[in-house]
């Protein structure tokens, strides 16, 4: 891009699908292979020659701000804006246009992907379009917006989580947009207002100016505690193109790694971790900072958030744990996401599937 462009990120979402573990934590900061989700994304978009990005925020905003300050840390500049009241997507893009105008960049604030934005506004320009918005190919559109388009790229058709019979594509609404600010007309203020819902549609009907702009990059919206698995499993496998872990094995610093841990696949490991005798490590597997894992315990395709203890030869397989769970002697959990806090028991064999919510003591009674 010649000159540079604001992008507002929406992060204020209750993150209710992936509940337990926003509860305490919201979306963008769940970690990510370690690392907050929107740490991901801010250093996607700071890529591209973004000269601000607006965070509009709703729910659990501080420990957004704590966490990147101003941005300068990750190379970009950051500025905040709470909403009173959740405005949904578009009413909080109408909440921060005071800082916009020209042409913009939106994202929504839970997808990781490379979609490249300096290509997407190259195109966005070339066709003087008011919007443009990024599209993938996905598996069962009904739980996005789909978005129909004629051969010359212009959105025939948007609907936002269509019924089956509905869905006439595959390709759908990749959470991404150009906006030119007219668009922001639109919307009324201080008011709740859905670009899925109430901008796109009736946009279509009287202007011929909206925009699709196709990539089939890798894409994920982490909405889910099983996407967000997935999310793991392809970070770590390389189907990102992230290249940051051609390691199998990363150790944080400080760590106590007895020379008997097996490990297979990819195993990442956050600063001052103990991981005791005879423990197995099957990866793709994710620890914070600050676990412990003792003897003979077995963790397995799962993510560890920070300060989780494992205690003797637990069994973790294909699960998620939030900060500070401690899991008893001979436990079992399989695709269990724990919340924040949780305890089970020792010898404990959890229901596969089980969500657990904070603070909750799991036990065999
Ligand atoms: N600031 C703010 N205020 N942000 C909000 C609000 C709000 O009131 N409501 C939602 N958001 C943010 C969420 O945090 C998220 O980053 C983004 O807006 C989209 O909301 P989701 O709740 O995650 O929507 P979705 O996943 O069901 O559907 C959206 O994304 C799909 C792609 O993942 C739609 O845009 C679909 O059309 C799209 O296909
Ligand atoms: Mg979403």
């Amino acid at each position: 891009m010649k000159d540079k462009l604001k992008a507002v990120i929406l992060v204020g979402g209750h993150g209710t699908r992936l509940r337990p573990l926003t509860y305490n934590t919201p979306k963008p900061m769940v970690p990510t292979v370690n690392v907050p989700f929107l740490e991901h994304v801010i250093r996607n978009l700071g890529g591209h020659n973004i000269s601000e990005i607006i965070l509009a925020q709703y729910y659990l905003a501080e420990s957004m701000q704590d966490y990147f300050g101003d941005g300068s840390k990750f190379g970009v500049r950051l500025r905040y804006v709470m909403e009173e009241s959740p405005r949904g997507t578009a009413g909080a893009v109408k909440n921060v246009e005071k800082y916009l105008d020209g042409t913009f960049l939106v994202l929504n604030g839970d997808i990781f992907h490379n979609c490249d934005f300096t290509s997407m506004v190259k195109f966005h320009r070339r066709h003087k379009a008011q919007v443009t918005i990024a599209l993938t190919p996905v598996e069962n559109p009904t739980i996005y917006g789909v978005v129909e388009t004629d051969s010359r790229g212009k959105v025939k058709r948007f609907t936002e989580k269509p019924k089956p019979e509905e869905v006439t594509t595959n390709m759908i609404n990749a959470g991404t947009y150009v906006l030119e600010s007219e668009v922001l007309q639109r919307i009324p203020p201080d008011t709740k207002y859905s670009f899925e819902r109430e901008v796109f549609p009736p946009m279509l009907a009287d202007t011929k100016s909206v925009y699709a702009y196709s990539f089939d990059n890798y894409w994920m919206d982490m909405g889910t505690p099983e996407k967000y698995l997935q999310l793991h499993r392809d970070i770590l496998s390389g189907k990102c193109d992230n290249r940051l872990f051609e390691k199998d094995v990363t150790i944080g610093d400080k760590c106590d790694i007895h020379p008997s841990v097996q490990f297979s696949g990819k195993v990442i490991i956050g600063d001052n971790c103990v991981v005791g005798h005879g423990v197995r490590l099957t990866g793709p597997v994710v620890i914070g900072p600050h676990c412990t894992i003792l003897e003979n315990a077995v963790i397995a395709d799962s993510v560890l958030w920070h300060d989780v203890a494992i205690e003797q030869r637990a069994i973790i397989k294909s699960s998620v744990l939030a900060d500070n769970c401690d899991i008893g002697d001979d436990s079992y959990l399989v695709d269990a996401v724990l919340g924040d806090h949780v305890t089970v028991d020792a010898g404990c064999k959890l229901k596969p599937g089980a969500r657990v919510l904070p603070g909750e003591t799991v036990g065999n009674t």
